[in-house]
């Protein structure tokens, strides 16, 4: 009977130039080596697997399970909230993706943080969701708008606030406020500041007594002469982001700046030299704390 034919390896036929293992003892640790390697690699990519199979598992059983890279990330009651209103709801926030994003992106870098947001929407739930761990609290002026977002969303944080102007008075504003001393650095103030008319000086005690790191002026109204216009918002933003004490600088957003109020107010008090960024009818300033000389030295002339 043949005798049965070994691997190659173990066997040396007639043509076999390198020789058997007695002959080429080093082969050995090499062919371990190789083993080993081998059923290493097989066995990892088996537990990967398997441990993908059960994280499948283990997911469409419970939310709950975390993949090991993003563990340092707590997921908070208010952003499951937001996934669920806006996987549900076909009314999307107004700002377009490229508006939202620059926001969204400053608020990654800076957040938990103090966030400020003038007016109520369809993208409150979503500005709160995105400072998570920060505070984020908003200013609405109309009540009854404000009763239905609050009703909708009662974890948000909101103040009804009271504007002292109308559109129709921009103009007249715009040019003569330096009139008013009390409406110039260094007098330039907000609390109890009836003398300057765009100072926001009745909010609540809570917003003045706060440094707030970003503020989105997205209200109130702007769009007919009765309504409130944004000049005291603007106004209020460059005061508050001129008096920070903490490091660092007042990111301010300011929407519909295709409008001639928005336009002119901001290029007065936010200033053109501190505008960042800009996308669709958002701008993004970064205002930092005016130097301390300026706030004390008399007769600053203007706010940039
Ligand atoms: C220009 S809207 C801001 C909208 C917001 N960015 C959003 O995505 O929904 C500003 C103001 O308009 C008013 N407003 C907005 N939507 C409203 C609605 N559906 N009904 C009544 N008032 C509304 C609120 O007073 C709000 O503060």
């Amino acid at each position: 009977m043949k005798k049965p034919q070994l691997p190659y390896i173990l066997t040396r036929s007639s043509n076999n130039r390198h020789g058997t293992l007695t002959e080429k003892p080093w082969l050995v640790p090499l062919i371990i080596a190789a083993t080993f390697t081998v059923v290493l690699l097989t066995t990892t990519k088996f537990l990967f697997n398997k441990r993908s199979l059960t994280n499948h598992f283990l997911c469409s059983l419970s939310s709950a399970y975390v993949t090991p890279e993003i563990t340092e990330y707590t997921t908070t009651p208010t952003q499951l909230l937001a996934i669920l209103h806006y996987a549900t709801s076909r009314t999307v926030p107004q700002q377009s993706y490229d508006e939202i994003r620059l926001s969204f992106d400053v608020l990654q870098s800076i957040a938990p943080c103090n966030f400020l947001v003038f007016g109520l929407g369809h993208d409150s739930l979503m500005w709160a969701s995105l400072n998570p761990g920060g505070t984020t609290l908003f200013l609405e002026e109309d009540p009854k708008w404000l009763h239905k977002i609050i009703q909708r969303v009662p974890t948000l944080r909101a103040h009804l606030v009271k504007y002292p102007t109308k559109l129709s008075e921009a103009n007249k504003l715009l040019s003569t406020y330096k009139k008013e001393e009390d409406c110039m650095p260094p007098n330039a103030r907000l609390e109890g500041n009836k003398q300057c008319k765009l100072a926001l000086s009745t909010l609540p005690e809570e917003v003045y007594k706060k440094e707030w790191d970003v503020i989105m002026i997205d209200a109130p109204k702007g769009y007919f002469a009765e309504a409130p216009g944004r000049m005291g918002a603007i106004y209020t933003a460059a005061v508050m982001s001129r008096g920070r004490t903490r490091a660092g600088v007042t990111h301010v957003f300011l929407h519909d700046v295709d409008r001639k109020v928005e336009k002119a107010f901001a290029n007065e008090f936010l200033c053109k030299k501190y505008l960042v960024k800009g996308a669709g009818r958002l701008w993004h300033f970064a205002i930092p704390p005016a130097p301390a000389a300026s706030r004390f030295v008399e007769n600053n002339s203007s706010f940039c």
